[in-house]
């Protein structure tokens, strides 16, 4: 991470995840990286995006710990308890939709308000976790509506911020990210056990990938090999 500098801050939302523990994981082993504040729903403070509230009170409550080089927000969810993703029309319904909305693209949406503000002002990049699936260009084989059409929303409100978030803070990145197939509890009944990397090789590829962008990058869908996604 040497674009970063010695002794950079970092910040991980979804820490228990499969992709969000290993980027605390990686972060915590470089000596480069000086802290990590690692959030999830059980953390102190807590960050829920099912609980509004807690976007801003989680943002307030770290905020003495800033300004952050890298904030990464690593939470998503694709399937549940009560819903799997969607083969056809005929499966769509408000409840999937809404957790799917809620989780993948509104939670994110004010962790853009309410932590982009405490981007270091000189070097800082701020990633969500998007998914390929969520690209409108590439979509070809169908299916899993909420996830998808949560992601291009996702992806929409990234950009979005991106634009106006350059208006104050010229340096500053903020990007959607794909992590590639990865073994997670998210992909684990989707083959995901069997075709998916390690989760700690995807964050790897992306840490190097959030390495080597500058401002100019900021407002685009990166692939974890640093490709860049349609969207
Ligand atoms: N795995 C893949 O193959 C793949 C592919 C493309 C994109 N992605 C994206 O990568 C990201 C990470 O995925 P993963 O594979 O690491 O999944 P994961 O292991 O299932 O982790 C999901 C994370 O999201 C958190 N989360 C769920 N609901 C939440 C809520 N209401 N509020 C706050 N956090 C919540 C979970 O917290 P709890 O531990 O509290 O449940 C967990 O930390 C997601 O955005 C996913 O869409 C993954």
């Amino acid at each position: 991470m040497n674009s970063f500098p010695d002794q950079f801050k970092a910040l991980v939302i979804g820490a228990t995840g499969g992709i969000g523990a290993a980027f605390v994981a990686l972060l915590e082993a470089d000596p480069r990286c000086g802290s990590v504040v690692a959030l999830h729903r059980h953390s102190q403070p807590a960050l829920d995006f099912a609980q509004e509230n807690s976007i801003s009170e989680a943002a307030l409550a770290v905020a003495a710990e800033g300004p952050f080089h890298l904030i990464i927000n690593a939470a998503g969810i694709l399937h549940s308890d009560k819903f799997k993703p969607e083969k056809k029309l005929g499966d769509l319904h408000y409840q999937q939709m809404q957790e799917t909305f809620l989780v993948n693209a509104f939670g994110p949406a004010l962790v853009l308000r309410h932590f982009s503000r405490l981007l270091d002002k000189e070097r800082g990049v701020m990633a969500s976790l998007s998914a390929k699936v969520g690209s409108i260009e590439d979509n070809r084989l169908g299916g899993w509506y909420s996830y998808r059409a949560s992601k291009a929303a996702l992806n929409m409100l990234l950009k979005t911020a991106a634009i106006e978030i350059k208006r104050s803070q010229p340096n500053s990145v903020v990007i959607a990210l794909h992590p590639g197939t990865v073994s997670s509890a998210l992909s684990q009944p989707f083959k995901g056990g069997e075709i998916g990397r390690p989760a700690q090789d995807a964050a790897a590829d992306m840490l190097a990938v959030l390495d080597g962008l500058t401002p100019e990058d900021s407002g685009q869908f990166y692939s974890y090999n640093g490709a860049r996604l349609p969207w």
